[in-house]
């Protein structure tokens, strides 16, 4: 079987009724341990590739992402190789911002640049080079374009999240209609050239050979040796593999950069609470100088900075007023009704549980729409339902990389902290575009954040 024929099914699924919930008892009832709900047919966008997250069916997706999870490296071997590579492209990131003296930084690029980078080299062991210093890198003017053609793909879905299968028409059968299709179909031919590299490096090798070649370490490395070995032809498929390179380049580039990208901005609104942050990193300890240059950027002690309460508190304020999936993780009923609160939800519903609204009720957080890092430490009075914040997911389609991606935002902002204070530019005193400009395109996307960093003495 190939994973196409799970479109044709899914063209006549497709429902006749969706409804909006905004209300925390939502995700326990369409994504809790229980649910008998699955995922809509929004998932079906990515036809003809299927990635790991486009399956609908609780049996199919099981397995495959068995071996993402695995292949994600949360395993102890790969945790130090994990940490050393943040370490190398956040310390990149660093040196640019110092470079760029008393210029503006454009944070909402350059946490991209930062989160590309990692991920690149985490998925398929190699950086787009984008924050490289430009007087020595050797990445290509193709391979560094890659982000930005990844990211306008994604950026066409959001014309098409009521209507799915619309999209699936466009793309199929107006290929090249400017910044719809183009794009998309761009970035999906990136995808399939990508794993079509990887997987030609199998190509006249015996099976046992495979281990050998494969051996980088990276993700895709290590989910095409499992599948292999365990002659896992489902995972193997071209369609799954360019879905899943996909899939993976953009969920986990554009969510950690929006976040970095959002306390930034919360930070330089709140100079207090930027101070705070930064006496608690500095206080522990963990972000130690460079025995040879002047930045903290070396030597991290990332079992303590995993632990500071105000860092994390920072994150989750930052996942409850601007998630980085604010209406993604789309689910519907099957021919079973569901009950949300006292409220019986029929059969064959599309139901959207929007995050960006369900974690600014006031019913669930006092003073819903302010950035107060201390409801989630010293004031745990200011939230009344934690269901409300819903960053990740729950239940068997949560977030694969979330550990990751926590820990990437912690290392970076810990980093950024310790070494500059930051504020707006003096020509923008208070500037909104970063938060109006908000996109959902099942990721999120920001508008533009211009800071100027003083390096701290
Ligand atoms: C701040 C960081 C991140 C946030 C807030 C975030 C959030 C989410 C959310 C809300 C979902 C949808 C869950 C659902 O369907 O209910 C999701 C799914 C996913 N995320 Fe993340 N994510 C982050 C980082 C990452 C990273 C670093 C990776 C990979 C390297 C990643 C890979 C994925 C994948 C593959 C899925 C699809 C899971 C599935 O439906 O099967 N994410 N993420």
């Amino acid at each position: 079987m190939s994973y196409s024929t799970n479109f044709i099914i899914s063209m006549v699924e497709l429902s006749e009724q969706e409804l909006t919930i905004i209300d925390p008892n939502v995700w326990e009832a369409i994504a809790g341990p229980k649910t008998t709900c699955i995922k809509s047919p929004w998932y079906d966008m990515l036809h003809p590739y299927v990635a790991m997250n486009s399956i609908r069916t609780k049996e199919g997706y099981a397995p495959r992402r068995k071996r993402w999870d695995e292949a994600l490296g949360l395993t102890a071997i790969y945790v130090p190789d994990k940490v050393i590579r943040i370490q190398h492209y956040a310390t990149q990131l660093l040196r640019h911002i110092k470079a760029s003296g008393t210029h503006p930084v454009n944070v909402t690029t350059w946490y991209h640049h930062f989160a590309f980078d990692f991920v690149g080299e985490l998925a398929f062991g190699q950086s787009f080079g984008l924050t490289d210093d430009p007087t020595t890198s050797t990445t290509t003017k193709e391979l560094a374009e890659v982000p930005k053609l990844v990211s306008q793909g994604v950026g066409a879905l959001r014309f098409f999240t009521p209507l799915p299968w619309i999209g699936q028409l466009t793309f199929s059968y107006a290929p090249y209609l400017p910044f719809v299709s183009r794009n998309w179909n761009k970035a999906m031919s990136w995808a399939a050239k990508t794993c079509d590299s990887r997987l030609a490096r199998f190509a006249g090798q015996k099976e046992n050979d495979i281990e050998v070649i494969s051996g980088q370490g990276d993700a895709f490395s290590r989910f095409i040796r499992q599948a292999a070995r365990d002659n896992d032809l489902l995972s193997l498929d071209r369609h799954a593999l360019y879905g899943d390179a996909y899939v993976i380049t953009v969920a986990g580039s554009h969510t950690t950069a929006l976040t970095l990208t959002m306390i930034s901005y919360e930070l330089a609104r709140n100079p207090e609470l930027q101070k705070k942050l930064r006496e608690e990193v500095v206080a522990s300890g963990a972000v130690r100088p460079h025995p040879d240059g002047d930045m903290r950027s070396e030597a991290l002690d990332v079992a303590t900075i995993d632990k500071l309460p105000f860092l994390n508190g920072c994150i989750n304020e930052s996942l409850r007023l601007y998630p980085a999936v604010p209406t993604g993780g789309i689910k519907q009923t099957t021919d079973k009704s569901i009950t949300v609160g006292d409220q019986v939800i029929p059969p064959q519903t599309v139901i959207v549980a929007p995050r960006w609204s369900i974690g600014r009720m006031e019913s669930s957080f006092e003073r819903a729409n302010e950035f107060i890092p201390e409801r989630w430490t010293t004031q745990p009075h200011l939230v009344k339902d934690a269901r409300g914040l819903n960053g990740f997911g729950i239940g068997r389609h949560q977030c694969p990389g979330k550990q990751l991606g926590t820990t990437e935002i912690r290392m970076v902002l810990a980093m950024v902290v310790s070494n500059f204070s930051w504020t707006f530019t003096p020509d923008e005193k208070n500037p909104t575009s970063v938060a109006d400009e908000y996109l959902d395109s099942y990721t999120a996307r920001a508008g533009a954040l211009n800071l100027i960093f003083t390096p701290l003495a």
